[in-house]
């Protein structure tokens, strides 16, 4: 699992986890729990027992209502009963309208229902009794239907929270959509009112110091697993501190958020920062790489990195240490944790310590506001969660943005985590407090890969394995969830995130949009057609609302990869003309979102190249989740910062000049520390919510690009030598004369296999020799690029074009002789053999020159080579000739230049220029993508590239 991965499954466990504990299961807990904070007076406004018939119950759908004495059951003592019968649909059912039972707009109500189902009703499996809100359905609290049982549902809603809503409903879920109940007695009391004044928070009781963990009393002294399953126990076996007897041994993990968790928010002044500290020590495997995080808040909760690191057996105890700035305490519930990207790694932890080391910072005030900069242009964003609407994050959120997307609250697995059961209250929450500061609200997202609950497209077959769900009911799971959350939220956001991350990255045969999307649950259960389904069904939500004005928006990232966005746009055009053809021209997808995470190997001029193609849609733009990696470890060079402000200032250049087509910019995190790639600190402002150079290249891009000008660092040269070797991973002496082509520049910190390539060409073919000395062969990850491997990358006709065009190739060839190709079908008459060495092995290629008809001596080709060096499954790292920033994988620009030449020129024909050639030359060639890039720092590359290859879309 990718750390990406991991952190998303992270937090959306540990969040279910959360909500589990707010909601057990009849929603007892929610109501009670927020009378008591609030501590208002309770006063009864609605009380039918049906003793004397129906009370203001209305029938929903088919449902035939009948007032029944004689009905005795737990909670409903007097026998006087509503019976719910001829039911066939979830909603045949019955409702309350507010205004009959007095419920009145701004005030908050608890409800409690009691019912019950005969003993000789055939209760399907997973049938519930659902309270709700109509017509958003917003869920208010269930129960499960038994023969034979009474049931009870409290819940507590606040008229006016959704303008959709005008009754109460009490139904069952799809699955107890045929069962008959009773409703013994309704009870519906005011329980505060919204009209009140904010009340002020509750002063906060003075931190008590944490006293440093070091387990020789024994105990687990507050830390239990994150997820229940993990065993924690205090040993003897192991201990940090010589002097001492004792450690916890965290064994049990399956899956990479599992951990020993501590709960700290007793320890904490608000607005103070922390040094964070713990000694681990691996068991197995014999590497993994372990985090210090912390969770704040419970109800949106936030999930910051602290601290990781790589560690193996033989490093024996480590430290992990940071420091974390707690703005804000949410729910009384912040967390430290330690968790790992090996989803099995056991290990020891021993010696935690939480000190404080400042006081509260201020934001700067005196600095522009980027939303004012950029007023006459596009909104600026951010992500949200609930510690960002406190205290100085707040402050620094509404100075600078006028718009927010929530980070995670409002994705499919918080918003309908089981079938039927929408649990809307973290996400309102957010979204009433952003509305009521000041923010519009984009909806944050609908249809995704990822962080969407399981039942939703999957089922277990007999076998037990997890299977696609039929189509009709993945259809009918994805359209219900579209209108319920769509409804719920109504007019509250300015648009949605209907469909993200549909496509797959970096796809061959990008103009077959289809073949590209990626092979996701939702595709395997629907087929390609989900996606326009999606908007179809988001549309309809729209048009039977009149909410015209909503936007509904495409999401997807690696953005400036051609063919990503080749394969988006025929997508997009394909899916709006076919709509446009049938209803009056109009628009069915309104918008495109280019999340924009880049990092500094990204190059600016590819970014231009998809947003232009996307304008020429004629559907508005939006960069929905800007940031930039660039450094490590939670550190940033001042190269590393240099190189960060400069994309970012073009970048801004670039949203600029293309104003009118671009509706919003969105940054994804508000500062270094909160970001959800903290280590590589990629945001505008840093660790203490102050301005980093990277504002301030956002805020006057032109003169920051003027006044860094790139240093202009020439493509190395090398020569190949005319002559046909035999390719069969032997040294022929016709290689001899060859020069030799140092691949030694590391591209990550790890100062892994290196080697010495040769080149020669004839009329027809460049052949490649390497030698790698690489003392531990491994292959065991499926992925090639993970392998101990060569790559030859080559561009024909050295157009230098920031990304692949047909006469580009990347060649890749495993020690073992396993080649792999990019584009497919350069293996063409592609030929290699390899060999074990004393040193490592040897790779010989022969690469069929077809788009240089013929070669002549004197013609400059683009050329890289790239050495990866792969142990345990994963690649340490990579050396090559050329690129410094390792994306030679989909951009030429990055490549070095071989030249052909015949050995004492006889014979030789007049060099021809490529533009003379048969093939048309490239558009012309990013001189000033390559300049600026070619300026950056290797250190910063290795870290971005060390980064980027853990993180999404990094394939090659
Ligand atoms: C990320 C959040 O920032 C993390 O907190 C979470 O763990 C994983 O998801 N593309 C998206 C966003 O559309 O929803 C993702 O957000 C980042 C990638």
């Amino acid at each position: 699992m990718s750390k990406k991965q991991n952190k998303k499954f992270t937090k959306l466990l540990s969040l279910l986890l959360v909500v589990s504990l707010i909601f057990p299961v009849g929603g007892f807990g929610f109501a009670t729990s927020a009378e008591a904070a609030t501590g208002a007076e309770t006063k009864t406004v609605y009380q039918e027992t049906f003793v004397n018939g129906k009370g203001h119950a209305k029938e929903s759908g088919n449902a035939a209502l009948t007032a029944v004495t004689g009905k005795t059951f737990t909670g409903n003592e007097d026998g006087g009963a509503l019976h719910v019968t001829n039911r066939s649909k979830d909603f045949d059912a019955v409702d309350f309208s507010f205004s009959d039972v007095g419920m009145q707009s701004g005030k908050t109500y608890k409800i409690t229902v009691t019912g019950y189902v005969d003993s000789d009703v055939t209760v399907p499996a997973g049938s519930q009794a659902f309270l709700q809100t109509v017509d958003s359905y917003s869920w208010l609290a269930s129960a499960n239907f038994k023969a034979g049982e009474a049931f009870t549902m409290t819940g507590e809603y606040t008229v006016g929270s959704n303008a959709n809503d005008t009754r109460v409903r009490v139904q069952s879920n799809d699955d107890g959509a045929t069962v008959p109940f009773y409703i013994g007695s309704i009870v519906i009391t005011e329980v505060g009112s919204s009209d009140d004044e904010t009340p002020a928070p509750p002063t906060r009781e003075k931190a008590v110091p944490f006293d440093t963990i070091t387990f020789e009393n024994g105990e687990l002294n507050g830390f239990s697993g994150r997820s229940g399953n993990e065993t924690l126990t205090v040993t003897t076996v192991e201990n940090r501190n010589t002097s001492h007897s004792k450690a916890l041994k965290v064994e049990g993990r399956t899956q990479n958020w599992h951990g020993p968790t501590i709960n700290v928010a007793q320890n904490i002044d608000v607005g103070y920062e922390y040094n964070v500290s713990v000694w681990v020590k691996l068991i197995s495997p014999s590497s993994a790489t372990l985090q210090l995080s912390t969770q704040v808040g419970s109800a949106s909760p936030s999930y910051n990195g602290i601290a990781s690191q790589s560690v193996s057996q033989n490093d024996g105890w480590v430290k992990l240490e940071g420091t974390y700035r707690f703005n804000a305490v949410p729910d009384e519930h912040v967390t430290l944790y330690i968790e790992s990207s090996n989803s099995t790694a056991s290990f020891y932890i021993d010696d935690v310590s939480f000190e404080e080391v400042s006081g509260p910072i201020e934001i700067q005030k005196d600095i522009t506001p980027i939303k004012e900069k950029y007023q006459n242009d596009f909104l600026i964003g951010n992500a949200i969660t609930s510690s960002d609407l406190e205290g100085a994050r707040l402050e620094l959120l509404k100075m600078h943005h006028n718009v927010v997307t929530a980070e995670n609250a409002m994705k499919p697995s918080e918003l309908q985590p089981t079938k039927g059961n929408f649990t809307f209250s973290g996400a309102d929450l957010l979204v009433d407090k952003a509305l009521a500061e000041g923010f519009d609200v984009f909806g944050h997202v609908l249809v995704w890969h990822q962080q969407s609950p399981d039942w939703m497209n999957t089922t277990t077959n007999a076998a037990g394995e997890r299977v696609p769900l039929n189509r009709e009911e993945a259809l009918k799971n994805m359209q219900d969830h579209i209108k319920k959350v769509m409804e719920h939220f109504g007019d509250r956001v300015i648009g949605w995130d209907v469909v993200n991350e549909a496509m797959s990255n970096n796809p061959p045969n990008p103009t077959d949009w289809k073949a590209s999307l990626r092979q996701s649950n939702w595709y395997h259960a629907i087929g390609p057609d989900y996606v326009e389904e999606s908007y179809l069904a988001a549309r309809k939500v729209l048009d039977d609302n009149g909410w015209d004005h909503i936007k509904l928006y495409y999401n997807d990232y690696n953005d400036d990869n051609q063919n990503k966005a080749t394969a988006i746009y025929h997508m997009i055009k394909e899916i709006n003309d076919r709509y446009a053809a049938e209803n009056d021209g109009r628009l069915l997808i309104d918008g495109m979102g280019m999340q924009g995470h880049y990092n500094l190997s990204t190059n600016h001029e590819n970014v231009r190249k998809s947003l232009e193609r996307f304008i020429t849609l004629g559907v508005e733009v939006s960069i929905t989740e800007l940031d930039i990696q660039a450094g490590g470890n939670h550190e940033q060079s001042e190269r590393d910062r240099v190189a960060q402000a400069l994309l970012y200032a073009q970048l801004f250049n670039l949203y600029k000049e293309h104003a009118d087509s671009i509706a919003r910019v969105t940054f994804w995190g508000l500062n270094d520390a909160t970001s959800w790639r903290a280590a590589t600190s990629p945001l505008l402002f840093d660790r203490n919510l102050q301005a980093k150079l990277a504002y301030e290249a956002v805020m006057d891009p032109v003169n920051f690009i003027a006044d860094n000008p790139p240093i202009e660092i020439e493509a190395k040269q090398a020569t190949a030598l005319y002559g046909t070797p035999t390719i069969d991973g032997e040294i022929d002496p016709i290689w001899n004369e060859a020069e030799r082509i140092q691949v030694n520049q590391h591209l990550a910190a790890w100062q892994g296999a290196t080697g010495v390539a040769r080149a020669l060409w004839d009329s027809e073919n460049l052949y490649v020799l390497v030698e790698v000395s690489d003392s531990e062969l491994d292959k065991s990850s499926p992925y090639p690029w993970e392998q101990d491997s060569v790559e030859v990358f080559l561009d024909q006709t050295n157009g230098k074009t920031s990304y692949y065009e047909y006469d580009d190739g990347q060649y890749r060839v495993n020690f073992d002789n396993e080649a792999s190709f990019n584009p497919e079908d350069a293996s063409r008459g592609f030929e290699s053999a390899t060999t074990r060495t004393g040193t490592g092995y040897l790779v010989e290629m022969k690469i069929p020159l077809r788009h240089i008809d013929p070669p002549v001596d004197g013609q400059k080709l683009g050329f890289d080579v790239q050495i990866n060096d792969a142990r345990n499954g994963a690649r340490q790292g990579s050396a090559t000739w050329n690129d410094a920033i390792g994306s030679g994988y989909m951009d030429t620009s990055v490549f070095g230049e071989l030249l052909l030449k015949k050995a004492g020129n006889e014979d030789v024909q007049e060099p021809e220029t490529v533009e003379n050639g048969k093939k048309p030359l490239p558009e012309q060639a990013n001189d000033r993508a390559r300049e600026v890039r070619n300026e950056l720092p290797k250190q910063a590359n290795d870290r971005a590239r060390e980064v980027s290859n853990k993180g999404q879309g990094q394939n090659k």
